[in-house]
Parts: C-alpha cells; sequence; structure tokens
C-alpha cells in the first residue's frame, strides 16, 4: 500500500505531514517514490492563511476527481488550517462528493481508524450490504497532548528535525485566520521536548527547530513555571554536536531573559524570525499585535548587542484595510533602518470571520504597488548584506544537495544564510566549514574549507 501526502503552508504544517506520514506508515504504508507512482492513500494537508493557499489547496482537491473515476479503491482525506474554518466541512462535503475523510487541525492521529472504516464499509458495499462511509471529524479532544505524545513520526526534514513546543494561538491578530483553525495555545510538557529534541540528536539531526506560532509564550499554560527562556537553556544542556532555531517569536512576549539565553548558549543560533507586520503605530495597533514601533526597534538592538552576527529575519504585510499611504511609508522607514537579513512579504488577504475583513478594503492595485515597491527595497538591504558574508569562512549544515546546481550541496550558516558549494552528496549532515567567494541574490557560494 502507498500513500501521498501534498502539504501546503507553513513549517508547523510540514511537520504535521511527517505526523501523518508516521500513522500511514504504522498501518503499514509507504510513501510513494514520485507524483507519477500510483497511490492508494492520498492526503490534502491544508492551508488557509491566505486566500491564494486555499484556492491552490481547493484546485488541487478538485484535480484528483479524475483520478478516483479511474481508480475507486483510491482513498482521499483532506486534513489541515482550511477543514477547521467555519462552515469548510460542509463545504467539502457537498462540492467533493469523492473525498473520503475530513479531519482537523487535531484529530491527524484518528487517520488510520478512518481509513480502516472507509475500507471496510467498501468490502460491505461489494457485498450489497451497507452504505458508504465518510468520515468528518474537526472537533478539539480534550485528550490532544496525550494523543500527540504518542503518535508516531516519519520526519522527512534530515537533518533538520522540527519539534512542537506549543500548538494553537491566543492572540487574534485581527487579520489572522489561525487562532480559529488551531485552536488555544497549549504547552507540551517541557520534559517531552527536552526528551523528542535528545531522541532527534541521538538519530544524527544536526538541527533542531522548534515549532509554534508564539514560541515565546510557551509555558505560561503550565504550572511548574515553565517558560521558552527555560526551556532554551534545557535543551542547550543537552550533549552532541548539534544546533536549535525556533519559530515564530511575536515581539510582543520576546523577553530580555530570551534574548540571554541566547547569547549565552552553544547551540541557539544567532538567528531569529520576529514578524513586524508593520512600521505604523496605527496599523499596527488595529492589528492588534500590541507592541509598537519603537518597542520593535528596542528590540532589534538588544538582539544586535547580544549577538552582534545575528540574522533577523520578518513577515511584512501591506495593504491592511486602515493602511494609508503615510503607514505604507512608514513600513518602508522601518524596514530601511532594520536591515532584516530577509523579509517574507504579504498582500494582505481578508479572511473571512476575521475582524479586518470586515472593514472597508484597499483596492488590489494598491495593495500591488507597495508589495513592489517592498520587495524592491529588501532586495537591495539583503543583497547589501551579502556581500559582508563575501571573504569568511562560515560553519555550515549541508542540508541537501542544490536542487540547481549539480555537484553541490546547500546548507544555512548559524545565522540562518543560505550557502552553496561543492561536495559530495554523501556529506550532507555534516557541519562543514565553507569560504564565501561569491554573493548571489539567493545564496551565498563558497569553497569546503575541510
Ligand atoms: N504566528 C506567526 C505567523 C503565522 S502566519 C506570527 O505571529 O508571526 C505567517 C505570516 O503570514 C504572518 O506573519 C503574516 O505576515 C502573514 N499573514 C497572516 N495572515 C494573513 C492575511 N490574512 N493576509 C496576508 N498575510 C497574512
Ligand atoms: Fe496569527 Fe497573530 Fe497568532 Fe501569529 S500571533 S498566528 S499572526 S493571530
Ligand atoms: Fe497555513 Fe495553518 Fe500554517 S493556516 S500558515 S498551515 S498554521
Amino acid at each position: 500500500m502507498r500513500y501521498r501526502i501534498v502539504t501546503y503552508g507553513c513549517q508547523m504544517n510540514v511537520h504535521e505531514s511527517e505526523k501523518l506520514a508516521g500513522e500511514l506508515e504504522s498501518m503499514g504504508m509507504t510513501a510513494c517514490k514520485d507524483e507519477t507512482e500510483r497511490a492508494d492513500v492520498i492526503v490534502f494537508n491544508t492551508c488557509c492563511i491566505r486566500d491564494n493557499a486555499e484556492r491552490r489547496a481547493l484546485g488541487n482537491i478538485g484535480v484528483v476527481k479524475a483520478e478516483k473515476k479511474r481508480d475507486p479503491d483510491l482513498i482521499i482525506a483532506v486534513c489541515g488550517c482550511m477543514t477547521q474554518q467555519e462552515g469548510m466541512a460542509e463545504v467539502i462535503k457537498e462540492r467533493y462528493p469523492y473525498v473520503d475523510i475530513v479531519l482537523g487541525t487535531r484529530n491527524i492521529f484518528k487517520l488510520p481508524e478512518e481509513i480502516e472504516k472507509v475500507r471496510a464499509a467498501r468490502a460491505r458495499i461489494k457485498k450489497r450490504s451497507d452504505k458508504r462511509y465518510r468520515a468528518f471529524d474537526t472537533a478539539y479532544p480534550e485528550d490532544y497532548l496525550a494523543a500527540d505524545e504518542n503518535a508516531p513520526v516519519a520526519r522527512t526534514s534530515y537533518p533538520n528535525a522540527w519539534v512542537n513546543i506549543i500548538y494553537g494561538c491566543n492572540n487574534f491578530c485581527t487579520y489572522c485566520i489561525v487562532p480559529y483553525v488551531r485552536g488555544r495555545e497549549l504547552s507540551r510538557p517541557m520534559s517531552a521536548v527536552v526528551d523528542e529534541v535528545r531522541r532527534a540528536v541521538d538519530e544524527g539531526y544536526g538541527e533542531i527547530t522548534l515549532l509554534g506560532q508564539n514560541v515565546n509564550s510557551y509555558g505560561h499554560d503550565l504550572t511548574g513555571g515553565e517558560s521558552f527562556e527555560k526551556l532554551l537553556r534545557e535543551v542547550d544542556r543537552i550533549e552532541g554536536k548539534f544546533r536549535v532555531r525556533f519559530m515564530t517569536s511575536h515581539p510582543k512576549d520576546l523577553t530580555d531573559g530570551v534574548i540571554a539565553a541566547m547569547a549565552e548558549s552553544d547551540k541557539i543560533c544567532s538567528n531569529i524570525h520576529l514578524p513586524v507586520q508593520s512600521g505604523s503605530d496605527k496599523v499596527l495597533k488595529d492589528m492588534n499585535r500590541r507592541y509598537t514601533r519603537d518597542r520593535y526597534f528596542s528590540l532589534i538592538r538588544k538582539l544586535r548587542e547580544a549577538m552582534p552576527d545575528i540574522g533577523i529575519t520578518t513577515d511584512v504585510m501591506v495593504g491592511f484595510p486602515t493602511e494609508s499611504e503615510e503607514d505604507f511609508a512608514d513600513t518602508m522607514d522601518l524596514v530601511r533602518r532594520v536591515r532584516f537579513s530577509n523579509a517574507f512579504t504579504f498582500i494582505y488577504s481578508p479572511r473571512k470571520g476575521t475582524p479586518a475583513a470586515a472593514m472597508p478594503q484597499i483596492p488590489y492595485a494598491v495593495k500591488r504597488e507597495r508589495i513592489g515597491e517592498l520587495i524592491k527595497l529588501q532586495n537591495s538591504v539583503t543583497k547589501e548584506l551579502s556581500e559582508d558574508y563575501v571573504g569568511g569562512v562560515f560553519e555550515v549544515l549541508a542540508e541537501d544537495v542544490s536542487p540547481k546546481h549539480e555537484g553541490m550541496l546547500c546548507g544555512r550558516t548559524e545565522s540562518g544564510r543560505l550557502a552553496t558549494f561543492p561536495g559530495e552528496a554523501s556529506r550532507v549532515g555534516e557541519f562543514i566549514k565553507v569560504r564565501v567567494t561569491e554573493a548571489r541574490s539567493a545564496s551565498l557560494f563558497g569553497v569546503a574549507e575541510d
């Protein structure tokens, strides 16, 4: 039996696809070698953060209709954030009648039992004794953390291991759908996180990425005084050669203690993803981000004082409903001053059920123009900062063979910069000293020193 998982969205979803794969492998299935190989089960792990993510997922679910027609034994499951939106399970039920299973973000461990039920019902239908079985389960179970602790994981991102530390989000930024589709925050026990990191290190993973919508609020729902700072310090004590990254940090909760833990650690990378969203105090307030641009500047100052080589990346959004030309100019000014090593830029996309979707919207043409300007500015900053690396020697974890350059490997510096250099595929997973000889727009290029 073969399975294929199609993943959309963020790292959280990438990791949840590893858990879905773990469930399927526990049933004795193996992954399809490529997209052309026939699958017995296809799982769509969906995202709904912006309209285009949702349209892409629905489009591809539409495409498998033909495959299902040719192959009636195929089982199709839809999981992930999209299923959890109000009314979406009904939409799938009616418009995509060939979808067999819909599971919400906290029900992925139910996949094997639902597959068995679909199969059993099909076997009975063949004997003309039953109706078709379809599963729709998007409720948040009480025992989610316990079920999650016991669930298998089939990792696909070697040498990086994703490790969840907190699920859900309590922040309700006014543009964002995540709190509605991922429920309230739930921190995993610190011992469970530390054990999982230790196991991954023992298995040879060189990089651990701690995951949460807002890692900085880790522990507030636990009773033993746990915090993200304490967790970082504990993880740093684990023996072995490995590095640690984490995402995402919310500026309102990034403490001096976390900055100190990063700076004082051996293993926590000098690298942070700190989404700013906007450079305008008015827009930040309307977004319910609960920090000001001054507070953001002060965090950047503290991070750079503690770790002069830190790589700082961000998310920026343009076209939020209340964003005027002046507000956008404030964002441009912030981006110019902070000098991010990279920025993920987004056009605001109204999400049904969120407060911002009910406000008067900005014309799309204006949003397009703003994002164009922003991308141009950030590209020039990225290029300038990349040139500072030329001539230096940096430790890079070889993560993969380069998808674009034959005979080359790619990986990242501690600060998070992508580097490409000649090397054998057998060295993936090794830490390699790389002398940077050239900075191109997408990557640094260099040669291995050892
Ligand atoms: N939890 C993370 C973000 C998760 S979503 C955080 O708080 O930083 C990743 C990014 O998508 C966000 O940082 C934001 O920039 C963008 N985003 C979220 N909702 C969006 C929307 N409705 N339209 C456009 N971009 C959005
Ligand atoms: Fe969305 Fe805000 Fe939560 Fe991030 S912190 S997931 S942007 S609501
Ligand atoms: Fe998308 Fe859900 Fe992540 S909406 S961005 S997959 S948390």
